[in-house]
């Protein structure tokens, strides 16, 4: 085990300050060495006081987005079984594709604590700032050719309302394709991107933004955005919920993926508040208005219109009336 990590388990098991002299004691090393591990551990979100003549005590040791705290008790095989967090990044999607082109495995999680250039759909900026919020990519090679990787973000939205759901009791639903919606408001969004050939996908990463602790948004989101602390009146650990979000994730992926399985549409359908209301999408230069009825296999959204005629819709901007104050428009 590395030597900030042994020094993490003595000061976690400690009620009292641990000195430095009696952790370079323990450890056989410097009290200089010391000082440098727990800067280290302080750089990777750990708040540890230091006192003159007492030595450190570490203040929050559940929360902190480090890979240690993520993969302590975490039952999945392979989704962050790699870890890496950054105190800042431009974007976990930028960082996990990067690192994908370097052979990065499967499954490897990419965590920050704050992104100055987090990217949401459709070429939006996504603001990322910290300390609120769990931002964080999966890089994933499934075996698969490029259309199937478009439920990849149906699973993944799928995943995060489930997770949301068992941490905190609140009813996280979907807003085709994978925005997580409670009540009419947006706690959380996915970016999902590939790399492909025509007929094989090379890696596809999942970045994924969760509103956690938030007290309040500025006044131009206020009416469309949430947070979990919003939402439930306490304080949400952003460790649990990633670890509840892989574990979700990797049983769907696996399902979907390598079982083969499409029992996965059924329970998205059911968490899906788009179906059954008045939506309006465009496709190409064409605007549709009519009702989701339906979410084909391959992910498709099936809006009816007036005339009768089934339209599916497979990318873009859909406005769902109700969802985020929005009402459809021809
Ligand atoms: C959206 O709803 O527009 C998608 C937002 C996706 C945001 C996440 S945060 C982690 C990952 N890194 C990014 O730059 N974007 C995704």
């Amino acid at each position: 085990m590395k030597k900030e990590n042994i020094i993490l388990q003595y000061l976690k098991e400690s009620k009292d300050y641990l000195s430095g002299e009696e952790l370079s004691r323990r450890l056989g090393i410097s009290r200089s060495a010391i000082w440098k591990n727990i800067n280290s551990l302080r750089e990777s979100g750990y708040v540890i006081e230091s006192v003159t003549n007492r030595g450190y005590r570490i203040l929050n040791s559940s929360d902190a987005l480090t890979p240690t705290e993520i993969q302590s008790g975490l039952s999945t095989e392979a989704f962050g079984q790699t870890v890496s967090v950054f105190a800042e990044i431009d974007s976990t999607n930028e960082e996990a594709k990067r690192q994908a082109h370097k052979g990065a495995p499967h499954g490897a999680v990419f965590v920050a604590e704050q992104q100055n250039g987090g990217k949401g759909r459709l070429g939006r900026p996504w603001q990322s700032p910290p300390k609120s919020g769990l931002w964080f990519t999966v890089l994933l090679r499934p075996d698969a050719a490029p259309p199937q990787v478009s439920n990849l973000t149906l699973l993944a939205g799928l995943a995060v309302s489930r997770a949301i759901h068992s941490l905190t009791g609140c009813d996280a639903k979907i807003k085709w394709p994978n925005d997580i919606v409670i009540g009419s408001k947006k706690v959380c969004g996915i970016l999902t991107e590939m790399t492909a050939e025509i007929d094989r996908v090379h890696f596809a990463v999942v970045g994924i933004g969760v509103n956690v602790n938030d007290e309040g948004f500025a006044e131009e989101l206020k009416a469309k955005a949430t947070s979990l602390r919003l939402e439930t009146g306490a304080p949400v650990s952003r460790v649990l919920l990633l670890r509840q979000i892989l574990k979700e994730f990797e049983a769907l992926y696996q399902e979907y993926f390598v079982q083969g399985s499409s029992r996965w549409l059924q329970a998205y359908k059911e968490s899906c508040v788009s179906l059954n209301r008045t939506v309006g999408a465009t496709r190409g230069h064409e605007k549709i208005i009519g009702t989701a009825v339906d979410i084909t296999g391959g992910g498709e959204l099936v809006v009816q219109t007036g005339d009768g005629e089934r339209i599916q819709i497979n990318s873009g901007e859909v406005v769902v009336q109700g969802i985020y104050g929005q009402t459809p428009e021809a």
